[in-house]
């Protein structure tokens, strides 16, 4: 089911930002995007390349200094949006947000530095990278074209370091600016900077990025500006709808190493409904020994569930009855399956960010064990795609590659997926590192047990449990 925000998973922009921010990366679906084409707002801001404010000197991607500090975003949307506008900015925070290890925190009255959203100003434009205080992002109520998903996020990736794909060191090799089709006093708009400055971050010449600007961009005679040396992607370039998506993912590895215990109580599969959670709101709460790194890093991972799902995580009060009660205690990262209608714990033992039960994928799997999944391996049919090999497991580890009968389980109409996140690696529990869990067909074994990311499916199954609208 292509939901909005899956259709933009993974942007090569995306990763760009994953790599930027050193977080990790996520494996990759292809896919072409779309294009648009109408007058933009973008252009018409008169800032520096249009919708760009460059404070005191040419700042570059490379500046850490102009990163956002501990991967945390502070924004404010003021109160002259409406609710519709409001959600939409909210939506293209959730799709960065989704897609990169940021979080994105409303600001509070004492944040000293943060995004000031406003709609008082010319167009659509953003000030460049981390400012250290007060920084504005304009998008203009009254210009429709500002309120495009890929022009939000075009806005925020100004804010979070990126300049336009087109003036990156090396585009003279890609494109050829037209400049005698410019218009005179905006021909500074298609500079470029020098190497030190700005970094591709490993990634090829991208046409089809939404930091890319049109053809016609500042044209003054309705003339190309902009002219790809390579036929075919005039109408890629200038894409506000779909981010592009990287087609290898150099960092998929299978890293699976903790056992994930379930703690089953009794049996209770998908299919029962007593096991979803009530109107799509799910409480949680983070116990407070939890640090702040932490408990952001939890915070990644429910984003990532809310914003690829219509399901709300909401933090329980003292007075809710039931809720996920978040702990942090030894004996690694384990979850209750499904809800319980009171107090259920899900523990992730402290490690260091981005290792064991705190890797992103790890906090979305045992959530998805929370909210009413198995491990995929446990599914009716998965002797059709998988071999267990009893001999090379643990001795009393059996019981974790049980199967559960096509009464209790439910694919949801998907295909096994052996990229699925709750997938478990070839070798889990193994007691000589030699297989436990043979896939059925060549080439996937890589890809069992990642934790990087949901996979579509895994996205397409929790949809479908829930009864998510569609979103496109
Ligand atoms: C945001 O910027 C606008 C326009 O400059 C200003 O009027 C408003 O007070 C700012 N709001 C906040 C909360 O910073
Ligand atoms: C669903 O689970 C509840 C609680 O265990 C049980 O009472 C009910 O009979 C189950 N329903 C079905 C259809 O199995
Ligand atoms: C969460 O679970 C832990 C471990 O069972 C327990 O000690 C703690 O009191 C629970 N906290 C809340 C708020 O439910």
């Amino acid at each position: 089911m292509p939901t909005v925000e899956n259709m933009w998973s993974f942007p090569k922009i995306l990763l760009i930002l994953v790599l930027m921010k050193s977080c990790t990366a996520a494996p990759a679906t292809s896919g072409v995007p779309a294009v648009i084409d109408e007058t933009d707002p973008e252009l018409i801001g008169g800032y520096v390349e249009g919708d760009m404010i460059m404070n005191e000197g040419k700042n570059g991607w490379i500046d850490e200094t102009l990163r956002w500090p501990n991967r945390i975003v502070y924004y404010y949307i003021n109160s002259d949006f409406d609710q519709e506008h409001r959600n939409l900015i909210l939506r293209g925070i959730k799709t960065l947000q989704a897609n990169s290890c940021l979080l994105f925190k409303e600001a509070t009255r004492d944040q000293p530095y943060y995004i000031n959203v406003t709609s008082d100003g010319v167009g659509c434009s953003s000030e460049m990278g981390f400012r250290k205080g007060i920084q504005r992002l304009n998008l203009d109520k009254s210009q429709p074209g500002c309120f495009r998903p890929g022009t939000i996020m075009h806005e925020f990736l100004h804010a979070l370091g990126f300049l336009h794909q087109q003036s990156t060191w090396n585009r003279d090799e890609y494109v050829h600016i037209n400049v005698e089709n410019i218009i005179e006093d905006t021909i500074p708009n298609f500079g470029k900077y020098s190497k030190d400055k700005v970094d591709n971050f490993g990634e090829e010449y991208d046409y089809g990025s939404i930091m890319h600007y049109k053809s016609d961009a500042f044209s003054k005679n309705g003339k190309p500006t902009i002219v790809p040396l390579i036929a075919g992607y005039e109408k890629l370039i200038g894409n506000r709808v779909a981010l592009t998506r990287v087609e290898t993912d150099p960092e998929l590895t299978a890293g699976y190493t903790e056992g994930d215990m379930i703690l089953n109580d009794d049996r209770n599969g998908m299919i029962n409904e007593t096991y979803r959670w009530p109107n799509h709101i799910v409480y949680y709460f983070i116990n407070s020994y939890i640090d702040q790194e932490h408990r952001n890093h939890i915070l990644r991972g429910i984003r990532i569930l809310e914003a690829n799902s219509c399901l709300t995580f909401k933090e329980a009060t003292s007075d809710q009855p039931y809720y996920v009660n978040v702990t942090s205690e030894p004996g690694g990262c384990y979850s209750y399956v499904g809800y319980r209608n009171r107090v259920q714990q899900l523990n992730l033992q402290n490690y260091a960010l981005d290792t064991g039960c705190f890797r992103l994928g790890t906090i979305v799997h045992e959530f998805l064990h929370a909210l009413g999944f198995y491990h995929q391996q446990s599914t009716w049919n998965r002797d059709e795609y998988v071999r267990i090999d009893e001999e090379n497991i643990q001795d009393g580890m059996e019981h974790n590659f049980n199967k559960y009968d096509k009464e209790t389980v439910d694919n949801f109409d998907e295909e096994y997926d052996f990229g699925s996140v709750m997938h478990y690696n070839s070798k889990a529990f193994s007691k000589n590192d030699k297989m436990t869990i043979v896939p059925l067909v060549e080439g996937v074994e890589e890809f069992m047990g990642q934790r990087l990311r949901m996979s579509d499916a895994d996205i397409n199954k929790l949809n479908t449990m829930y009864r998510c609208p569609r979103k496109v």
